[in-house]
């Protein structure tokens, strides 16, 4: 395999930051986020990676082209929507590395990059001290018509990566949808390992 991996923090980070914008826009349009990125908030948004010095980019590049990202960053500089959810659930926030996100542009996809996001980032979490790590995923309706035919949900391959479904650990993050006029409230699960 030809693809890089590659883990990225602090100012480093900023010179990838218009192709992580356009990744996390092109990824995220698809199902099951539908989710029609301002380009603007989205070069905003991948920036604030480069000022948490414990936050970390691991890029996936073919030929010195990012083609693929995944975040993670201590549960205390992400959103305030993920930290309300665990202290409403009795979970100290300051205990667990959060993995923001995991986009790879779909040539790219079954070859072992997200095996590989899922390596770099528990062990960027493990060198920050954490015993913990989480995700969130998007919660659709299994019958919802906009589901393409053929689509296979991430939920085995995240347990094959050791991650446990927690269905009432749950937040609202709001986005507009493509071909929406405002954005939507959106229900996310949360997906937990330990690392000890
Ligand atoms: C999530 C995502 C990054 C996974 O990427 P991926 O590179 O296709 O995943 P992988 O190729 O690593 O793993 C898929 C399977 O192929 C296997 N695989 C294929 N070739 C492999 C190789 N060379 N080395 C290791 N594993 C390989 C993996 O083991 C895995 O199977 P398993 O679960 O039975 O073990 C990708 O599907 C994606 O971008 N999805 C859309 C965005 C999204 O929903 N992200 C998650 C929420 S943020």
């Amino acid at each position: 395999m030809s693809i890089a991996i590659e883990t990225v923090t602090g100012a480093a980070l900023l010179p990838h930051v218009p192709a992580l914008s356009r990744l996390r826009a092109e990824v995220f349009a698809e199902w099951p986020y539908l989710y029609d990125a301002d380009p603007a908030e989205e070069a905003k948004y991948m920036a604030h990676y480069a000022d948490d010095p414990r936050a970390a980019i691991v890029l996936a590049k073919d030929g010195g082209e990012v083609v693929g990202a995944a975040s993670a960053q201590p549960m205390a500089s992400t959103h305030p929507e993920v930290r309300a959810a665990f202290l409403e659930a009795g979970l100290d926030p300051g205990e667990w590395c959060y993995f923001g996100e995991s986009v790879l542009r779909a040539p790219w996809r079954g070859q072992g990059v997200g095996v590989r996001f899922f390596e770099a980032r528990e062990a960027h979490a493990r060198a920050l001290g954490f015993a913990k790590a989480c995700f969130c995923a998007v919660i659709r309706n299994a019958n919802d018509p906009r589901k393409p035919a053929g689509y296979a949900p991430l939920d085995a391959f995240w347990r094959r990566r050791g991650y446990l479904h927690q269905p009432t650990l749950t937040c609202l993050f709001r986005w507009r949808e493509h071909g929406d006029s405002f954005e939507t409230p959106h229900l996310l699960s949360f997906w937990t390992k330990s690392l000890a």
